[in-house]
């Protein structure tokens, strides 16, 4: 599917974070619509190292890539000799900055800030030097606490929400200056949908319930669960909205969600439904409680106008186009 008029054939694409959920998903948008398009993805892949939360440093997987013929490199963002040889390298016609510590239950605070932050920004200079279109991947988790989700109502409550909102600033600044690119920054919600699987504990919630529902186990709901509302977006949605973030002239930061507010107890239930199988639910306590978001919803009245953003999939079409995706999976990584 196309989502505007630009032709990206002959056109040269970064995709940082290109091996890991939402950034090889763009791989292959653009490989599968735009066979003539040189994609680069950098992404510093998995290495087996861990967090002190135990989990892994990176999600990137070569899974995620099978079937892409572009070029890869494993690299780390932070690596200032390789930001320097891409710059000199290639000369980019679009950025889609997707790497980033995307965990959000990591406390590392000098890696995260130093990951998603500051090389964001050595980013940004070689976007600006190549003339290249800066699209980068914000998040919902800069509104932490706040009950108003839109953009200048943010309030982080983890390092992770801390880092995105930098993120912003840092585009705010820059789009004061006479830049002759544009800079879109996306808050995506919660997102679901293939190449998913990899990001281990941080996948979803859909396809976590969905193999442990596979399994025959009794899905375990935190307390309360009817009453925790998320905005959750189809990746589908997602490509939709960094493919109409390339439209001339579309700088800012933007929601990128359905706009209504689900629970995870309505996730089970659509999955309960879809599977055929029902082993009814548990509710056991919730340990993050401090650094949790019990709602969110995008306000995506600016997205609509300015980006020309419209959701496709509400959580039921969504699960629904998944689920052949969540049973290969079951069947091939999980059995
Ligand atoms: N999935 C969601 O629900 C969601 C929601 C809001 C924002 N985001 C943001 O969207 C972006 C993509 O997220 P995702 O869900 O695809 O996560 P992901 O973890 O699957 O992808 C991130 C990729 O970045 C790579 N990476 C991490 N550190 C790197 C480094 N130093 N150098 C090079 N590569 C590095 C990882 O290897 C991984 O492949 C991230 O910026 C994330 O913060 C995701």
């Amino acid at each position: 599917m196309k989502y505007n008029d630009i032709n990206f054939n002959k056109k040269t694409v970064l995709i940082t974070g290109g091996a890991g959920f939402i950034g090889s998903n763009l791989a292959f948008y653009f490989q599968n619509n735009y066979p003539n398009c040189k994609v680069v993805v950098l992404d510093c892949f998995r290495s087996g190292e861990t967090f002190s939360n135990g989990n892994l440093k990176s999600f990137g997987h070569f899974k995620n890539l099978l079937g892409f013929n572009g070029i890869v490199i494993s690299g780390d963002i932070n690596d200032k000799k390789l930001l320097k040889e891409l710059e000199i390298n290639y000369k980019f016609d679009y950025i889609f900055h997707q790497a980033a510590i995307s965990d959000t239950t990591v406390s590392e605070q000098d890696l995260m800030i130093k990951t998603n932050v500051n090389a964001y920004e050595n980013l940004l200079k070689i976007a600006i030097k190549h003339k290249a279109n800066m699209i980068y991947a914000s998040s919902a988790a800069t509104y932490g606490d706040s009950n108003r989700f839109e953009v200048g109502h943010e309030s982080p409550n983890n390092v992770y929400g801390f880092s995105k909102v930098m993120m912003d600033n840092i585009t705010f600044e820059y789009l004061k200056k006479d830049l002759n690119i544009s800079i879109v920054g996306l808050k995506y919600f919660n997102v679901y949908g293939s190449r998913e699987f990899f990001k281990n504990k941080t996948a979803s919630m859909v396809l976590q319930f969905g193999h442990q529902i596979l399994k025959g186990l009794t899905p375990k709901l935190f307390e309360g669960s009817d009453k925790i509302l998320r905005d959750f977006i189809y990746i589908e949605d997602i490509i939709q909205a960094n493919i109409l973030a390339t439209n001339p002239k579309r700088s800012g930061v933007y929601n990128i969600g359905t706009g209504k507010a689900r629970s995870f107890e309505d996730i089970v239930n659509i999955l309960q439904k879809e599977l055929e199988i029902d082993n009814g639910k548990e509710y056991i306590p919730n340990p993050y409680v401090g650094s949790y978001q019990f709602f969110t919803e995008a306000n995506i009245e600016s997205t609509k106008e300015f980006l020309g953003y419209n959701p496709r999939f509400e959580m039921e079409e969504g699960i629904k186009v998944y689920i052949p995706e969540i049973k290969r999976l079951f069947q091939e990584e999980v059995k």
